[in-house]
């Protein structure tokens, strides 16, 4: 288990993370996430050592390492840019922290086949220069130099964020699949909120050096704690007084008239829900096109509300026509 307690981080005079409590369990897959600048990486490279704490402790297994030096933590980490040695091979890169340790050349042989094995790499890649190699592929070899040293602890900063649209999909469902099979406890930071819900067994959302909410990816989503934390996370609804009012007569609920309520796109159709508990009017004023769903505008009441209905083929509405809109009260967020 590892423990943030009452961490406090600063550059100088600057304070970068605040009061930093985190308790993260054993096999957990733990995603830092935020916009840029926010402590991310400061937070994460507390814990691999790069950098001490001004204030609280740090403990793994009970054990506080606040102040020990990078190389007893048994941390692997893997970074955005991939941080290989350029002028070696795929082999000498994955090598590299096993010679440092000294061991025999068979051992070493062992360990790097098996590790290639499991991160999607074969031994045809040894003696390629690890510069040829694509993106993805070379943060495969960045991967496996981490995972050969066998860390009870694995970090990785934003790992994906260099690689296009589809090796980044690709390699996400594969680390996922590894940190699975490994059971290795890993943090991991992203800005990306899609890669923090795919990924996550729990996610801490930071804002200014200090963490808005921690919870399950389903949490975080659907009981965003925050304003912060519910538009970060994903599209939603602002829903206004007349329109909170018209909700509360039709059911019977209490949301606060005062305070805007927050309802994701999804949480709104213009399919009779089976759950739905409110039904207003609306006139189509938008219609977007996304191949997977289709997301619709509706002006209702003067307020512009927008629901995702899934692409049903030939079947969807044209701007312009009036219809009703579904949604289920107890998916608005307040604040
Ligand atoms: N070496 C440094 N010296 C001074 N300020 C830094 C340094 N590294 C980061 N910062 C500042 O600390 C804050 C947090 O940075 P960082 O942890 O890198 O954020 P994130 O990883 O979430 O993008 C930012 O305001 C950043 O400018
Ligand atoms: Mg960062």
């Amino acid at each position: 288990m590892i423990e943030f307690k009452d961490i406090q981080i600063k550059y100088g005079d600057y304070v970068a993370i605040d009061r930093l409590h985190l308790h993260i369990q054993p096999g957990e897959f733990f995603t830092f996430l935020g916009p840029s600048g926010c402590g991310k990486t400061t937070t994460l490279r507390a814990l691999a050592g790069f950098i001490t704490p001004s204030q609280g402790s740090i403990l793994v297994n009970k054990k506080e390492i606040t102040h020990l030096p990078v190389e007893k933590r048994k941390i692997g980490i893997v970074f955005q840019s991939y941080a290989l040695f350029p002028t070696m091979n795929v082999y000498d890169n994955i090598a590299f922290g096993l010679k440092l340790q000294k061991k025999s050349r068979a051992e070493t042989d062992q360990k790097i086949k098996e590790v290639v094995q499991k991160i999607g790499l074969n031994e045809s890649h040894f003696t390629r220069n690890v510069a040829e190699l694509s993106g993805g592929q070379q943060q495969r070899v960045a991967l496996a130099r981490a995972i050969v040293l066998e860390p009870d602890i694995l970090c990785l900063d934003e790992p994906l964020s260099n690689l296009d649209a589809k090796m980044r999909i690709g390699l996400r469902s594969e680390l996922k699949r590894l940190q699975r099979e490994l059971g290795i406890t890993t943090l991991y930071v992203t800005h990306d909120q899609e890669e923090a819900l795919t990924l996550s067994d729990r996610i801490a959302v930071f804002k200014k050096g200090r963490i808005e909410q921690i919870g399950t990816p389903y949490e975080i989503y659907n009981r965003s704690a925050t304003e912060f934390v519910c538009d970060f996370i994903g599209d939603m609804n602002r829903l206004d007084q007349n329109i909170l009012q018209a909700i509360n007569q039709q059911t019977g609920s209490s949301l606060n008239p005062s305070r805007e309520g927050y309802i994701r796109l999804e949480r709104a159709s213009l399919h009779q829900l089976s759950d739905a508990d409110v039904a207003l009017n609306g006139k189509i004023v938008d219609r977007e096109y996304h191949g997977m769903y289709i997301k619709y505008t509706l002006n209702v009441d003067g307020s512009l509300i927008k629901c995702i209905e899934k692409n049903d083929g030939d079947v969807y509405f044209e701007a312009g026509e009036t219809h009703r809109l579904y949604l289920n009260s107890r998916d608005i967020m307040q604040f």
